[in-house]
């Protein structure tokens, strides 16, 4: 099962992931972070400032994003390759040449997916992939339905997805109906999973994933088949948590030498 570890705020919550990132970073400084989009990394992105401010160096990490828009214009601001040079690339002073992002244009759409598992095959994987979850359950863009063996391809966003992300854009028109997502076959040979979730519209998938049946229905179930993954919420996403009691109590006598 997983860890799950309750924190009173999203910010809590960046800063503990943050500590636990640097500390990794500066006993390998080539190590590689899965990164997210959307919401909810955003205070994980945030506390990493403030670590690489306070004199942890992370010019040598890589990073492999989860997923990309297909079909947005080049430089458009909401592409996941504009978000994560904007959050994590330029600020954290990474070398662009070692973060990686799926190819999302149109031209050579056909490959995208599998020049991108070659990119992480290459590399050597990725050590911790931040994950947040949809409503929908989805992680990375693998909707319900995806295989637990899926591997890096393009899918159709669900219109719950689209109309959950227009935040992003002017309208819903301009939410592209696909994109390049990680496969959830490819997000589990991380070699650790950290999931976040925040607010109360996270509550439902969030128990799903973690605590419900293993089923392709519900994409983030498959964390459950994963050896070392740390849920890290707040008490809105945690609320429909049918064993939070036991986290909690988990965590209180969590020995000292074990860390996430
Ligand atoms: C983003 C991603 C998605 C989001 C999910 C939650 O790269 O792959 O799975 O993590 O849609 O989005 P937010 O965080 O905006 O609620």
């Amino acid at each position: 099962m997983a860890e799950v570890i309750v924190l009173e705020t999203a910010e809590d919550a960046g800063a503990f992931v943050a500590a636990h990132i640097a500390a990794a970073v500066r006993t390998d400084p080539e190590f590689t972070l899965g990164v997210a989009t959307g919401s909810t990394p955003l205070p994980v992105y945030e506390a990493l400032r403030a670590e690489a401010e306070a004199g942890t160096d992370f010019t040598r990490m890589a990073a492999f994003a989860l997923d990309e828009y297909v079909g947005l214009p080049a430089g458009h601001p909401e592409s996941y390759r504009s978000v994560v040079d904007r959050e994590v690339t330029v600020p954290l002073g990474l070398d662009p040449g070692r973060v990686h992002v799926p190819d999302g244009s149109l031209d050579g759409i056909a490959t995208a997916g599998e020049r991108y598992e070659e990119a992480l095959r290459a590399h050597g994987g990725v050590d911790l992939q931040l994950l947040g979850i949809g409503r929908t359950g989805h992680l990375g863009f693998n909707e319900p339905g995806s295989s637990f063996g899926s591997l890096t391809r393009v899918k159709t966003l669900t219109e719950r997805t689209r109309e959950d992300n227009a935040r992003f854009f002017d309208s819903l028109d301009q939410v592209p109906v696909h994109c390049v997502t990680q496969g959830l076959g490819t997000i589990l040979r991380a070699r650790h999973l950290v999931l976040l979730a925040f607010g109360e519209s996270k509550a439902e998938a969030l128990a799903a994933a973690v605590e419900g049946p293993v089923s392709a229905s519900m994409p983030g179930s498959a964390i459950q088949l994963h050896p070392r993954v740390t849920v890290v919420v707040d008490p809105g996403a945690a609320s429909q948590l049918q064993f939070a009691d036991y986290y909690r109590w988990a965590q209180d006598n969590k020995p000292e030498w074990q860390g996430i």
